[in-house]
């Protein structure tokens, strides 16, 4: 089993395990603690049987464990939901002393996540991510929210006391799931990790899962480490981001697809802005992980809209995560007609 720590200053405050099979022993994984009485697995239908193994290994040590079921995929995260299975653990007696366990994809994760950061005032929170996307970004950093209107428009920074990543709970989901989040590992590669970019290069789309995922979180974790609330090097987990975003909502693709465009754009605007020479090494890579390397059909003027209003954007203009070259990534703020460059590039004019 793997051990990654993500610390804030001198602070421990999360910890990620990473194995093969490990989920029968969560009652094991759980930090070890006196006064805890009840946990309750909140969890998405999908991986129910997951959350009733583990309520009964806990209930087999002599815990109270419940499993509190929450609609699937992004229809759980709101408020009602946070509401209701708030109101669920009040009628099952949990005090600040007793622990949440979430597990499920992204949508579950940040939806658990939030609970525990809310539930009066706090609870601790264990995360069982069991999507790649889950493993190597969702779960990991203590981003937690519900939508309102926008996505994720409400939220708090909570990280979870633990991250417990079984690698034979991912395996089973589908082809276009994976996808999903490998664009997100090949993106950590990409930032902070060659050897992960040589891994997809070597396997494709069948690079060895639990490698993936132990180097994807340990990139994830080493920049949350450093910047935990988002104000320095937290931004190149944006590579991809600043035009994927942007076609995410104009094209409706999904946020996979979306980041592996992103990243298409982004090598362009590297490659015009601090001399990254791996452009075209990188496009092929992508496309040959199944991923799309170019837009579907979109207005230009909608796309560069979408850019301005992004967060991402400070007072010097748009800001782009670059490459000088894999895992050297920096910050830039590139002029208008190189934007137009990376837009072209995508088939987007
Ligand atoms: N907090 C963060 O920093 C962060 C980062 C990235 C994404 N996210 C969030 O994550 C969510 C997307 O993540 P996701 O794609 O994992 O979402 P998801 O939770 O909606 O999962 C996608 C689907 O996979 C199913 N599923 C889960 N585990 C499975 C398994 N083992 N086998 C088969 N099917 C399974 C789910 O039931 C769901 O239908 C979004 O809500 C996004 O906002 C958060
Ligand atoms: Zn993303």
């Amino acid at each position: 089993m793997q051990r990654i720590v993500i610390t804030e200053g001198p602070d421990r405050v999360s910890e990620v395990l990473i194995g093969s099979g490990i989920v029968g022993d969560l009652p094991e994984l759980l930090p070890s603690r006196s006064d805890r009485q009840r946990v309750a697995v909140i969890t998405q239908p999908t991986v129910r049987e997951i959350a009733e193994r583990i309520a009964e290994s806990l209930q087999n040590r002599g815990l109270f464990g419940a499993v509190v079921p929450i609609p699937d995929g992004e229809a759980a995260k709101t408020l009602a939901t946070v509401e209701s299975a708030a109101l669920r653990l009040n009628d099952l007696g949990f005090s600040r002393r007793d622990t949440i366990v979430g597990v499920g994809g992204g949508a579950a994760t940040d939806l658990a996540g939030f609970l525990g950061a809310t539930y009066l005032r706090g609870v601790e929170c264990i995360v069982v991510p069991t999507t790649l996307l889950g493993a190597v970004d969702a779960a990991v950093g203590g981003k937690t929210g519900v939508n309102a209107g926008g996505k994720n428009l409400i939220g708090a920074f909570a990280h979870p006391t633990r991250v417990v990543i079984d690698v034979e709970a991912v395996r089973t989901i589908p082809l276009d799931m994976l996808r999903q989040g490998t664009a997100e590992a090949l993106k950590a590669g990409l930032i902070g990790d060659r050897e992960l970019v040589d891994l997809y290069r070597r396997y494709g789309i069948d690079a060895p899962l639990e490698e993936v995922i132990e180097r994807a979180v340990r990139v994830k974790a080493d920049v949350v480490s450093q910047d935990f609330r988002e104000g320095g090097v937290r931004a190149y987990l944006n590579y991809g981001h600043t035009v994927g975003h942007a076609v995410e909502i104009a094209a409706g693709v999904s946020h996979g697809e979306a980041v592996a465009i992103g990243m298409v754009a982004a090598g362009v605007v590297g490659e015009r802005t601090v001399g990254f020479t791996r452009r075209s090494e990188q496009e092929q890579l992508i496309a040959s992980l199944g991923l799309p390397v170019r837009s579907p059909s979109v207005d230009g003027a909608e796309i560069a809209r979408l850019m301005a209003l992004d967060k991402k954007r400070d007072d010097a203009g748009i800001r782009f995560v670059v490459l000088e070259d894999f895992g050297v990534p920096r910050v830039v703020h590139p002029d208008a007609a190189t934007v137009r460059a990376a837009l072209d590039a995508i088939g987007i004019d």
